[in-house]
């Protein structure tokens, strides 16, 4: 790939070469510009470019990384997701009504929620919490809307469901999940304190099993649910209090990112039967709540690969209503209101990592000639290994290519076994690696001109391909690439009228090696290595990874104290155009400084004492102390990503 640009490229090429079509789900596309564009309403004609965002914010000081948070993607997904259960409803003559509950840990970021929220209330769609503290942002959020519906997940502690409490009280249709046995006995303890006839779901621990990385979700060994054995019992202390009403709901949750549809339709089928049964036992169910699990196909693919589902909306929530429907109607029992807890659904697509490159490194930079006289102008006799370099160079050619890369090789780490011994110079040494990467660069050449490359030499593109250093940390906002290998679609947000003609991994600025991004999106299988352009000096190169709006801003860590990154709502207007609605300033140095426990309040006072003694011993002029203060108080203040010059 590392070569010469064909002159007819075009963004057709790029859509193809990128599999912008097949991830972007019509909501990303290629401009005549060769920009990348976000199409908020795949169904409209109204696009953002993205290149020229980033352009409009360098102007107002705000340089990338920056994550760029589409709401009118957002409103989309609900919209989009109401509309798919609407249809499935409407086929099936379903009696009853479907509503999302949209589980904040995916994306907590107050104005994320918040847009949810906002734009969800048309499809009366709720929130669901997963602990105390979230609980407790959701109670606020819903401030004077009681309808809609509060679903309460995870371990819960006494005053976790005595918020609860308080909340029924308040008059939210609120529901606590029962996700062990213990729970109970604390919701009938504290709705009988605050005189409320609480609202009570169960988690269910189906033996269908679960699928991909949160397999475990589900089963006997899943950390949360309760056994059949546990229900029964559970219906039968309810029973017992003559509250056998309050038993509303029943809930299940088969893992994130389901690849597979059978997997849905196993979970969906299971928890209908548990569901009609408690029903016909008397308990006062109302609703189902299917949990969350829709997936997002990050590659396109549309297949049962980790990153992707071979499944559509449409499917699903087709197959949710449909096997629902089946169990009630065979058991003559009314439809409950369905209820999902979608999260990646909702959120992945609204969010793209925006970010520069710093440089790139190449192996296959190293030029020869092969003449010895003109690649070594120094004096002294050539050391064996040495000399077989420069045969391997001079000698590629279509027969002799796995040949030459073993000589090369061979000599290689005889140089390296000489030099170690001390019996090599480093410029030989020198020599010996600009001829050997020379080497494999030409018999990469020649392979690419094969119709078959011999299987030695098939990583050879890999190996020669360039690392392009990016100004972001995969810890802070791809943690998800780095912890399962979760793949992103990632690639050039401009140039794309121009063909890629290297081809490279991105490694982040973190210190770490394991800070790097080396798994791309493609239409067969991974790629080891993504197409990319030639830097231009003195000209910006940006970026993008896409999808990243679920569990990854929430997830990312401070690894060498980057913090989160500057983050922008942007939105269409309706005259034509977008706009910036808000802007969320990145970490400076001072806050993940703090989050340190550093006494911030300490650090320049602690560089003034300095300045002044180094002023005292004349090492410093008064003038120059002043600088130096001021410049270690603006870097305190200033945003912990890299900068230009000046910024
Ligand atoms: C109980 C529960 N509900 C919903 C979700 C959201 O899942 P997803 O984002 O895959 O829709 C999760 C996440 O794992 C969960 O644990």
């Amino acid at each position: 790939m590392n070569g010469t640009p064909l002159n007819n490229w075009s963004i057709e090429d790029s859509r193809e070469l990128y599999h912008v079509d097949a991830w972007g789900k019509g909501y990303f596309s290629i401009n005549e510009q060769g920009h990348v564009v976000v199409q908020p309403d795949p169904q409209a004609a109204a696009q953002i470019d993205l290149y020229e965002v980033v352009e409009g914010l360098k102007a107002r000081d705000l340089t990338t990384p920056v994550v760029v948070r589409l709401s009118d993607i957002l409103a989309h997904r609900l919209k989009h997701l109401h509309a798919a259960f609407a249809q499935a409803i409407e086929e099936n003559s379903y009696k009853n009504r479907y509503a999302a509950v949209y589980p904040i840990k995916v994306n907590q970021q107050r104005l994320v929620v918040d847009e949810v929220y906002r734009y969800g209330k048309n499809f009366g769609f709720g929130l669901e919490a997963g602990s105390k503290p979230e609980l407790l942002a959701v109670m606020a959020l819903t401030e004077n809307e009681p309808d809609r519906l509060i679903i309460c997940n995870g371990f819960k502690d006494d005053s976790y469901i005595e918020a609860v409490a308080l909340a029924t009280k308040l008059g939210r249709t609120i529901i606590p999940v029962v996700e062990n046995f213990e729970e109970l006995e604390l919701i009938l303890k504290h709705a009988e304190a605050y005189g409320v006839r609480p609202r009570i779901g169960v988690r269910v621990k189906l033996s269908s099993e679960g699928s991909g990385k949160w397999r475990d979700s589900n089963g006997a060994k899943s950390k949360f649910g309760l056994f059949v054995t546990e229900i029964l019992d559970l219906v039968e202390v309810l029973r017992a209090r003559d509250m056998l009403d309050c038993l509303q709901m029943v809930h299940c949750h088969p893992g994130s990112q389901l690849q597979d549809i059978r997997r849905v339709k196993d979970a969906i089928n299971e928890l209908a039967h548990v569901y009609a049964e408690l029903r016909l036992m008397g308990a006062g169910l109302q609703y189902i709540d299917v949990g969350g699990g829709l997936g997002v196909d990050y590659d396109g693919s549309g297949t049962n690969f980790s990153s992707s589902m071979n499944y559509t909306l449409n499917e699903y929530a087709s197959d949710v209503v449909y096997r629902i429907k089946s169990v009630c109607n065979a058991r003559d029992i009314a439809h409950p209101m369905i209820i999902s807890e979608s999260g990646r659904a909702i959120a992945a697509y609204h969010s793209v990592l925006i970010f520069n490159t710093l440089g790139a490194s190449q192996l296959d930079k190293f030029r020869v000639t092969g003449r010895e006289a003109e690649d070594y102008a120094a004096h002294g006799e050539l050391p064996q290994p040495v000399r077989d370099l420069f045969e391997a160079y001079r000698t590629v050619n279509e027969r002799r290519l796995v040949e030459c890369y073993h000589d090369a090789q061979t000599a290689r780490e005889q140089a390296l076994q000489m030099f170690n011994l001390g019996l090599l110079s480093l410029v030989f040494r020198g020599l010996a690696e600009r001829l050997y990467w020379a080497t494999c660069a030409r018999i990469r050449d020649v392979c690419r001109r094969l119709e078959d490359t011999p299987e030695e030499l098939a990583d050879l593109e890999t190996i020669l391909s360039d690392t392009y250093f990016c100004n972001f940390s995969v810890f802070q906002s791809l943690p998800d690439s780095w912890a399962i290998d979760q793949l992103f679609p990632i690639m050039p947000i401009h140039r794309l009228g121009e063909q890629p003609t290297r081809t490279g991994v991105l490694a982040d600025i973190t210190c770490d090696s394991d800070g790097k991004i080396d798994r791309f999106v493609s239409h067969r299988d991974i790629k080891r290595t993504l197409e990319l352009h030639e830097l231009v000096p003195g000209e910006d190169y940006y970026l993008a990874a896409f999808l990243v709006g679920a569990y990854q801003e929430t997830l990312g860590d401070l690894h060498n104290l980057f913090g989160d990154t500057h983050v922008v709502h942007i939105r269409l207007l309706e005259e034509g155009g977008w706009w910036i609605e808000e802007v969320v300033k990145g970490d400076t140095a001072n806050l993940v400084l703090e989050y340190m426990e550093y006494d911030v309040a300490e650090l320049a006072p602690a560089l003034a004492r300095d300045c002044e003694r180094a002023v005292r011993a004349g090492r410093m002029t008064l003038a120059e102390s002043q600088r130096v203060k001021r410049f270690y108080e603006g870097e305190l203040n200033g945003y912990a990503y890299l900068e230009p010059p000046g910024a």
